[in-house]
Protein backbone atom coordinates (compact mmCIF):
# COMPACT_ATOMS: atom_id res chain seq x y z
CA UNK A 1 0.00 0.00 0.00
CA UNK A 2 1.51 2.92 -0.94
CA UNK A 3 2.24 6.41 1.77
CA UNK A 4 -1.13 8.16 -0.23
CA UNK A 5 -3.70 5.91 1.90
CA UNK A 6 -1.91 6.41 5.10
CA UNK A 7 -4.53 7.81 7.75
CA UNK A 8 -3.50 11.12 8.90
CA UNK A 9 -3.24 13.47 11.91
CA UNK A 10 -5.75 15.68 10.65
CA UNK A 11 -7.81 13.12 8.70
CA UNK A 12 -9.60 12.64 12.20
CA UNK A 13 -10.95 16.10 12.33
CA UNK A 14 -12.51 15.85 8.17
CA UNK A 15 -13.81 12.40 9.57
CA UNK A 16 -15.67 13.74 12.18
CA UNK A 17 -16.52 16.78 9.92
CA UNK A 18 -18.25 14.28 7.21
CA UNK A 19 -19.65 12.15 10.00
CA UNK A 20 -17.78 9.15 9.77
CA UNK A 21 -17.20 7.64 12.78
CA UNK A 22 -13.17 5.85 13.79
CA UNK A 23 -12.73 2.57 14.59
CA UNK A 24 -9.68 2.55 16.83
CA UNK A 25 -7.75 -1.16 18.61
CA UNK A 26 -5.22 -1.44 20.56
CA UNK A 27 -1.96 -3.65 19.29
CA UNK A 28 1.08 -4.61 20.55
CA UNK A 29 3.19 -6.38 18.18
CA UNK A 30 3.85 -6.41 14.59
CA UNK A 31 2.21 -9.83 13.55
CA UNK A 32 -1.15 -7.92 15.04
CA UNK A 33 -0.80 -4.65 13.94
CA UNK A 34 -0.66 -6.41 10.37
CA UNK A 35 -3.50 -8.20 10.70
CA UNK A 36 -5.81 -4.91 11.97
CA UNK A 37 -4.32 -2.66 8.99
CA UNK A 38 -5.11 -5.66 6.78
CA UNK A 39 -8.87 -5.40 8.45
CA UNK A 40 -8.87 -1.39 7.42
CA UNK A 41 -8.13 -0.23 11.08
CA UNK A 42 -7.63 3.80 11.51
CA UNK A 43 -6.12 4.01 14.55
CA UNK A 44 -3.87 1.49 16.25
CA UNK A 45 -3.27 2.51 19.70
CA UNK A 46 -0.41 1.06 21.29
CA UNK A 47 -1.99 1.61 25.07
CA UNK A 48 -0.03 0.63 28.17
CA UNK A 49 -2.51 -1.64 28.69
CA UNK A 50 -0.03 -3.54 27.34
CA UNK A 51 1.43 -4.34 30.94
CA UNK A 52 -2.01 -5.61 32.01
CA UNK A 53 -2.88 -7.66 28.45
CA UNK A 54 0.41 -8.71 27.49
CA UNK A 55 2.82 -8.00 30.50
CA UNK A 56 0.58 -9.58 33.20
CA UNK A 57 0.50 -6.80 35.73
CA UNK A 58 -2.64 -5.84 37.84
CA UNK A 59 -2.68 -2.23 36.74
CA UNK A 60 -0.79 0.12 33.86
CA UNK A 61 1.81 1.76 36.32
CA UNK A 62 4.73 -0.46 35.98
CA UNK A 63 5.11 0.44 32.42
CA UNK A 64 8.10 1.51 31.52
CA UNK A 65 8.83 4.65 28.42
CA UNK A 66 11.52 1.45 27.53
CA UNK A 67 8.77 -0.87 27.00
CA UNK A 68 6.12 1.39 25.03
CA UNK A 69 9.09 2.32 23.15
CA UNK A 70 9.99 -1.16 22.16
CA UNK A 71 6.35 -2.60 21.18
CA UNK A 72 5.38 0.86 19.53
CA UNK A 73 8.34 0.06 16.99
CA UNK A 74 7.33 -3.52 16.43
CA UNK A 75 3.29 -2.24 15.67
CA UNK A 76 5.17 0.71 13.31
CA UNK A 77 6.85 -2.18 11.60
CA UNK A 78 3.40 -3.98 11.04
CA UNK A 79 1.03 -0.89 9.91
CA UNK A 80 0.96 0.46 6.31
CA UNK A 81 -2.23 2.38 6.78
CA UNK A 82 -3.36 3.24 10.20
CA UNK A 83 -2.34 5.67 12.65
CA UNK A 84 -0.31 4.52 14.79
CA UNK A 85 -0.49 6.38 18.41
CA UNK A 86 1.43 5.21 21.60
CA UNK A 87 0.66 5.78 24.93
CA UNK A 88 2.69 7.63 27.56
CA UNK A 89 3.33 5.40 30.44
CA UNK A 90 3.09 6.48 34.40
CA UNK A 91 5.44 9.13 35.09
CA UNK A 92 6.77 10.19 32.03
CA UNK A 93 4.68 13.62 31.22
CA UNK A 94 3.75 14.49 34.77
CA UNK A 95 7.10 15.20 36.19
CA UNK A 96 7.61 18.30 33.99
CA UNK A 97 7.00 19.73 30.83
CA UNK A 98 10.45 19.47 29.34
CA UNK A 99 10.71 15.68 30.14
CA UNK A 100 7.17 15.13 28.89
CA UNK A 101 8.56 16.54 25.47
CA UNK A 102 11.92 13.98 25.25
CA UNK A 103 9.84 11.27 26.46
CA UNK A 104 7.24 11.69 23.40
CA UNK A 105 10.01 12.20 21.29
CA UNK A 106 11.51 9.09 21.83
CA UNK A 107 8.11 7.18 21.21
CA UNK A 108 8.12 9.16 17.87
CA UNK A 109 11.82 9.21 16.67
CA UNK A 110 12.25 5.22 18.34
CA UNK A 111 8.89 3.98 18.09
CA UNK A 112 8.17 5.56 14.57
CA UNK A 113 4.25 6.42 16.23
CA UNK A 114 2.77 9.71 14.62
CA UNK A 115 1.01 11.04 17.90
CA UNK A 116 0.88 10.22 21.73
CA UNK A 117 -1.35 10.03 23.89
CA UNK A 118 -1.35 11.04 27.87
CA UNK A 119 -4.29 10.98 30.30
CA UNK A 120 -5.61 13.63 32.30
CA UNK A 121 -6.95 17.33 31.77
CA UNK A 122 -5.69 19.99 34.29
CA UNK A 123 -1.85 19.54 35.64
CA UNK A 124 -0.88 17.73 32.18
CA UNK A 125 -2.58 20.44 29.86
CA UNK A 126 0.72 22.79 30.01
CA UNK A 127 2.95 19.20 28.65
CA UNK A 128 0.22 19.03 26.05
CA UNK A 129 0.41 22.14 25.12
CA UNK A 130 4.18 22.21 24.62
CA UNK A 131 4.26 18.74 22.75
CA UNK A 132 1.74 20.47 20.22
CA UNK A 133 4.21 23.17 20.16
CA UNK A 134 7.10 21.00 18.64
CA UNK A 135 4.87 19.14 16.50
CA UNK A 136 4.18 16.19 18.25
CA UNK A 137 0.67 15.07 18.23
CA UNK A 138 -1.53 14.43 21.38
CA UNK A 139 -4.18 12.32 21.90
CA UNK A 140 -6.02 13.06 24.93
CA UNK A 141 -7.63 10.47 27.27
CA UNK A 142 -10.64 11.49 30.18
CA UNK A 143 -12.96 10.01 32.08
CA UNK A 144 -11.24 6.57 33.53
CA UNK A 145 -7.33 7.03 33.62
CA UNK A 146 -5.97 4.11 34.51
CA UNK A 147 -2.96 5.45 35.92
CA UNK A 148 -4.64 6.73 38.36
CA UNK A 149 -6.57 3.89 39.40
CA UNK A 150 -5.23 3.87 42.84
CA UNK A 151 -6.59 7.89 43.14
CA UNK A 152 -10.25 6.76 41.51
CA UNK A 153 -10.50 3.49 44.62
CA UNK A 154 -10.24 1.07 41.49
CA UNK A 155 -11.52 0.78 38.20
CA UNK A 156 -14.20 2.37 38.25
CA UNK A 157 -17.17 4.27 36.24
CA UNK A 158 -16.50 8.23 36.33
CA UNK A 159 -18.18 11.69 35.39
CA UNK A 160 -21.74 10.28 37.07
CA UNK A 161 -22.02 12.89 39.24
CA UNK A 162 -22.81 16.54 37.26
CA UNK A 163 -19.76 18.26 38.67
CA UNK A 164 -17.37 15.77 37.65
CA UNK A 165 -19.03 15.67 34.24
CA UNK A 166 -18.76 19.43 34.00
CA UNK A 167 -15.10 19.19 35.20
CA UNK A 168 -14.80 16.54 32.63
CA UNK A 169 -16.21 18.74 29.89
CA UNK A 170 -13.93 21.86 30.93
CA UNK A 171 -10.50 19.71 30.52
CA UNK A 172 -12.33 18.51 26.87
CA UNK A 173 -12.07 21.99 25.89
CA UNK A 174 -8.40 22.96 27.31
CA UNK A 175 -7.37 19.73 25.73
CA UNK A 176 -8.82 20.78 22.36
CA UNK A 177 -7.84 24.56 23.16
CA UNK A 178 -4.01 23.31 23.32
CA UNK A 179 -4.22 21.58 19.62
CA UNK A 180 -5.00 17.97 20.92
CA UNK A 181 -6.18 15.93 17.75
CA UNK A 182 -8.64 13.63 19.57
CA UNK A 183 -9.52 12.44 22.74
CA UNK A 184 -10.29 9.54 24.04
CA UNK A 185 -13.47 9.39 27.01
CA UNK A 186 -13.24 5.86 28.82
CA UNK A 187 -16.11 4.85 31.09
CA UNK A 188 -18.46 7.81 31.75
CA UNK A 189 -22.36 7.79 31.15
CA UNK A 190 -23.39 7.61 27.54
CA UNK A 191 -25.35 11.27 27.95
CA UNK A 192 -22.19 12.87 28.95
CA UNK A 193 -19.82 11.86 25.99
CA UNK A 194 -22.80 12.73 24.06
CA UNK A 195 -22.52 16.18 25.18
CA UNK A 196 -18.36 16.23 25.10
CA UNK A 197 -18.74 15.18 21.45
CA UNK A 198 -21.34 17.68 20.39
CA UNK A 199 -19.23 20.88 22.30
CA UNK A 200 -15.97 19.78 20.51
CA UNK A 201 -14.56 20.12 17.21
CA UNK A 202 -12.24 17.38 17.33
CA UNK A 203 -13.18 13.77 17.70
CA UNK A 204 -14.34 11.75 20.46
CA UNK A 205 -13.05 8.56 21.02
CA UNK A 206 -15.36 6.26 23.02
CA UNK A 207 -14.26 3.08 25.03
CA UNK A 208 -17.57 2.06 28.28
CA UNK A 209 -19.09 5.36 27.10
CA UNK A 210 -21.60 4.48 24.61
CA UNK A 211 -22.43 5.21 20.82
CA UNK A 212 -22.92 8.85 20.37
CA UNK A 213 -18.63 9.50 20.08
CA UNK A 214 -17.18 10.36 17.51
CA UNK A 215 -15.28 6.73 17.30
CA UNK A 216 -14.67 3.56 19.04
CA UNK A 217 -11.55 1.76 20.38
CA UNK A 218 -11.33 -1.64 22.62
CA UNK A 219 -8.61 -3.55 24.08
CA UNK A 220 -7.91 -5.77 20.78
CA UNK A 221 -7.48 -8.84 23.19
CA UNK A 222 -10.90 -8.08 24.59
CA UNK A 223 -12.62 -7.96 21.52
CA UNK A 224 -10.96 -10.89 19.84
CA UNK A 225 -11.76 -13.53 22.74
CA UNK A 226 -7.96 -13.66 24.12
CA UNK A 227 -8.15 -12.40 27.13
CA UNK A 228 -9.01 -14.79 30.00
CA UNK A 229 -10.25 -12.43 32.72
CA UNK A 230 -10.90 -8.86 33.57
CA UNK A 231 -13.03 -8.33 30.25
CA UNK A 232 -15.53 -5.41 31.21
CA UNK A 233 -19.02 -5.71 30.53
CA UNK A 234 -19.52 -3.27 28.07
CA UNK A 235 -16.81 -5.20 25.47
CA UNK A 236 -18.31 -7.10 22.81
CA UNK A 237 -16.54 -9.96 21.60
CA UNK A 238 -16.18 -10.86 17.86
CA UNK A 239 -14.10 -13.64 17.81
CA UNK A 240 -13.35 -16.67 20.69
CA UNK A 241 -9.79 -16.90 19.48
CA UNK A 242 -8.54 -17.68 22.79
CA UNK A 243 -10.76 -21.09 22.90
CA UNK A 244 -9.49 -21.37 19.25
CA UNK A 245 -6.20 -21.58 20.40
CA UNK A 246 -6.24 -23.50 23.37
CA UNK A 247 -7.90 -26.14 21.00
CA UNK A 248 -5.70 -25.74 18.43
CA UNK A 249 -2.66 -26.30 20.75
CA UNK A 250 -4.24 -29.38 22.40
CA UNK A 251 -4.66 -30.59 18.96
CA UNK A 252 -1.01 -30.03 17.93
CA UNK A 253 -0.28 -31.59 21.21
CA UNK A 254 -2.19 -34.62 21.13
CA UNK A 255 -0.38 -35.50 17.39
CA UNK A 256 3.21 -34.95 18.36
CA UNK A 257 2.12 -37.81 21.48
CA UNK A 258 0.90 -39.86 19.02
CA UNK A 259 2.95 -39.39 16.07
CA UNK A 260 0.04 -37.92 13.64
CA UNK A 261 2.51 -34.86 12.98
CA UNK A 262 5.08 -35.03 11.47
CA UNK A 263 3.49 -37.39 9.01
CA UNK A 264 5.67 -39.46 7.13
CA UNK A 265 4.86 -37.58 3.01
CA UNK A 266 5.91 -34.35 4.77
CA UNK A 267 9.35 -35.00 5.60
CA UNK A 268 11.43 -34.11 2.69
CA UNK A 269 14.19 -36.73 1.89
CA UNK A 270 17.95 -34.89 1.76
CA UNK A 271 19.32 -34.46 -1.66
CA UNK A 272 22.14 -36.20 -0.38
CA UNK A 273 20.22 -39.56 0.82
CA UNK A 274 18.02 -39.17 -2.21
CA UNK A 275 20.45 -39.47 -4.61
CA UNK A 276 22.19 -42.40 -2.35
CA UNK A 277 19.08 -44.28 -3.01
CA UNK A 278 18.86 -43.88 -6.41
CA UNK A 279 22.55 -45.25 -6.94
CA UNK A 280 21.86 -48.18 -4.61
CA UNK A 281 18.52 -48.81 -7.00
CA UNK A 282 20.78 -48.86 -10.21
O1 LIG B 1 -4.06 1.63 27.19
C1 LIG B 1 -5.08 1.47 26.51
O2 LIG B 1 -5.32 0.42 25.92
C2 LIG B 1 -6.02 2.58 26.43
C3 LIG B 1 -7.35 2.31 25.80
C4 LIG B 1 -8.15 1.49 26.70
C5 LIG B 1 -8.02 3.55 25.40
O3 LIG B 1 -5.72 3.64 26.87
Amino acid sequence: MSEANRIRVPDLESKKRRGERIAMLTAYDYTMARLLDRAGIDVMLVGDSLGMVVLGYETTLPVTLDAMVHHTRAVSRGTNRALVVADMPFLTFQVGVSEAVRNAGRLIQEGGAAAIKLEGGGAVVEAAARLVEVGIPVMGHLGLMPQSVHQLGGFRRQATLEEDAEQLLADAHALEGVGAFAVVLESIPAEVARNVTKELRIPTIGIGAGPYCDGQVLVSYDMLGLSQDGVPAFVKRYGELGEQTVAAVRAYADDVRTGRFPSAPRQRAPKAALALAEAEAE
